[in-house]
């Protein structure tokens, strides 16, 4: 368990944020009271935490137990045994905790929850578009919610999106709902000579879809030699300049094998605030812009959620939406964890 000195070194050398952020002892005396709290309810509860690398780095390194991108955190929901999981993040990968662990009391702490792309479609969409695409394969993106899930064969998250989709058996794909990433797969596929019809929904990241390849090429000027980490929300011309493109826990593990000095990651910069605090003696250059979804997690916030959740912070399933969306994220841990061809 952290301590107090601990908590200050891990969370010193981040500066994110606009202002940017510092997080000085002080600031870490005046949280402390609320982590000790936390951490007790943890234990009475038998809860763990959850916190995906976009959330604030207080509830990162001060209560999660876990920390990571959407798929290696559904699969710490999966394999958990406590009764309890509090789970920093999205609507939607809270409810994909729930989908997971049926038995479980799985608590959102967030209070704008939301995230762009999984607000943008809505079920009776994927109701219609299945009668348009009657033999497509429908793929949803992780970034969906329970409902929208329950209606698809297979779901992706950004660690496996190009995995799963040359793997599926059928030459016509619905990709639904980010048209980026769609994009991306159609490149990549193009790239590797993979023969497949890819319809796809009109939906973006507003944090990512602001990046432009012109950010890239200036940034290279400015740092001969610097390391190019994209996420594939991008748009292909961003994604097409990168030297690395992956889930935020695959740039993690990049930026820890990788000689560079310097990176620029086209990413929400709470990553970047994490590698700044794993690599301290790092470079992190370029802009930084942040998911108004993720960061509404405060400490405070995961306090109340343990100490006296409110009826819409409890996950509820439907039987029929529960099934259903099993059956699709089952479906993605199948084709993940089956060996590669190559
Ligand atoms: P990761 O699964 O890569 O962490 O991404 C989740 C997300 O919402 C990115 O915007
Ligand atoms: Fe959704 Fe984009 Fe926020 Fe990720 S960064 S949670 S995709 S709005």
């Amino acid at each position: 368990m952290i301590t107090l000195d601990e908590l200050y070194e891990k969370l010193k050398p981040i500066r994110v944020g606009n202002p940017i952020c510092e997080f000085t002892r002080e600031h870490c005396e005046r949280i402390w009271p609320t982590i000790e709290r936390i951490r007790e309810l943890k234990k009475e509860k038998n809860a763990i935490i959850l916190a995906h690398n976009y959330v604030e780095p207080e509830v990162l390194y001060g209560v999660a137990d876990y920390s990571g991108d959407s798929y290696g955190l559904s699969k710490k929901a999966k394999a958990s045994d406590a009764d309890v999981i509090v789970f920093a993040a999205v609507r939607f990968m809270v409810e994909t905790a729930k989908i997971l662990n049926p038995e479980k009391t799985v608590l959102d702490p967030n209070p704008n929850g939301g995230c762009s792309l999984a607000d943008g479609i809505m079920p009776a969409d994927v109701k219609k578009l299945r009668k348009q695409y009657p033999d497509h394969t429908f793929v949803c993106y992780i970034n969906t919610t329970a409902e929208v899930k329950a209606l698809c064969d297979v779901c992706v998250t950004s660690s496996n999106v190009y995995r799963i989709v040359e793997a599926i058996d059928n030459d016509r794909i619905y990709f639904l709902p980010d048209k980026l990433m769609a994009q991306n797969v159609i490149e990549h596929c193009r790239r590797n000579g993979i023969d497949k019809t890819i319809n796809y929904w009109d939906g973006t990241c507003y944090v990512h879809e602001e990046y432009q390849p012109e950010a890239v090429d200036f940034v290279r000027k400015a740092n001969p030699g610097v390391d190019v980490l994209v996420h594939p929300e991008c748009a292909p011309g961003v994604v097409q300049k990168a030297d690395f493109v992956g889930s935020t826990t695959n740039m993690l593990d990049h930026v820890r094998g990788s000689d560079a000095d310097t990176f620029f990651l086209l990413t929400e910069c709470g990553l970047t605030g994490v590698l700044q605090s794993e690599f301290p003696q790092k470079k992190f250059v370029g802009s930084c812009t942040m998911c108004r979804y993720m960061k509404a997690n405060s400490l405070t916030d995961v306090l109340g959620v343990l100490e006296n959740p409110q009826p819409h912070q409890i996950i509820t399933l439907t039987p029929e939406v529960r099934q259903g969306a099993l059956r699709c994220v089952e479906a993605m841990f199948e084709y993940t964890e089956q060996p590669t061809s190559k």
